[in-house]
């Protein structure tokens, strides 16, 4: 399909702030620009003009996307870039890297988005845990992005207690389950990520269904209702107000992450250097 690039760069309130997305917020922008402009061109081959554009595409049109971008949805941000453009060499780490390390040096792509979302957990009176599993809550798809949920809980689970990785675990599952009674609705993005028709699969059925009889379910469920994905490119946002509760709630391995044999020290190692080959 033909961009009009000027049409989709304006739309998004120009070069500015694009540069100041991160790169999912800028390939769900383009992808949902590209679909209109794609459900437009459908709806004017169907009635013969120019129709009222279908705001969301089926599941099977978005199976059909499949075949026209050079990359998997579920690849990481850091691993695949979504510019197009070839990739930048990263800098170098410490070498006993900490948290702040990897948001600094690592985490270009999902930083900006977690820190929306844990600003406003903060700001909506959330519990230090929650507001900790905000701010960790998508990090991970640095690296990968299918069942982010479960990647990152284990990601982070030696070194934040069992709250935190669980919230963190399940707020992908939870997602697609509306809970008015906290004013969570389905978010739209997802019908235009997933299609308008698109049923998750018994997994996510299943883990929705134990989930929210658990007593932490409430943690997890604040994630989602504090995720943050209406991006705001011209927010300006900080960890400085997120140092104390890293400083208590996160085990800083005094060797670094990657260094700390730890089950998941690979994990933080691929992170560090997604250029290693092998
Ligand atoms: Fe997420
Ligand atoms: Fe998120």
């Amino acid at each position: 399909m033909e961009i009009d690039r000027k049409a989709f760069l304006d739309s998004l309130g120009g070069a500015d702030a694009i540069n100041r997305m991160d790169s999912e917020a800028r390939a769900d922008a383009l992808e949902h620009h590209m679909l209109s402009q794609l459900n437009r061109a459908i709806g004017a081959d169907q009635n013969g003009e120019q129709s009222e554009a279908k705001q969301y595409p089926t599941a099977a049109e978005v199976e059909a996307q499949i075949e026209t971008r050079p990359f998997r949805q579920g690849a990481g941000f850091l691993v695949v870039p979504r510019t197009g453009e070839n990739v930048k060499r990263l800098p170098p780490m410490p070498e006993n890297p900490t948290l702040l390390d990897f948001f600094k040096l690592r985490f270009m792509e999902t930083a900006n988005h977690v820190l929306q979302s844990a600003t406003l957990a903060m700001k909506t009176g959330m519990s230090e845990e929650v507001i900790l599993a905000c701010l960790l809550h998508d990090v991970v798809q640095e690296i990968i992005r299918t069942d982010h949920g479960w990647w990152g809980a284990q990601l982070f689970e030696p070194y934040v207690s069992e709250k935190v990785s669980f919230a963190i675990r399940y707020h992908q599952a939870l997602r697609y389950y509306p809970d008015p009674a906290v004013g969570y609705v389905y978010p739209d993005l997802y019908r235009t990520l997933f299609g308008s028709d698109y049923v998750p699969p018994p997994y996510i059925e299943m883990t929705y269904q134990t989930v929210r009889k658990h007593r932490w379910y409430m943690d997890a469920r604040m994630v989602t209702v504090n995720d943050f994905y209406a991006f705001d490119p011209n927010a300006v946002v900080s960890i400085d107000p997120f140092l104390d509760i890293i400083g208590r709630h996160f085990k800083q391995p005094k060797e670094g992450l990657g260094n700390d044999n730890s089950p998941v020290a690979h994990m933080w190692r691929t992170i560090a250097r997604p250029d290693q080959p092998l």
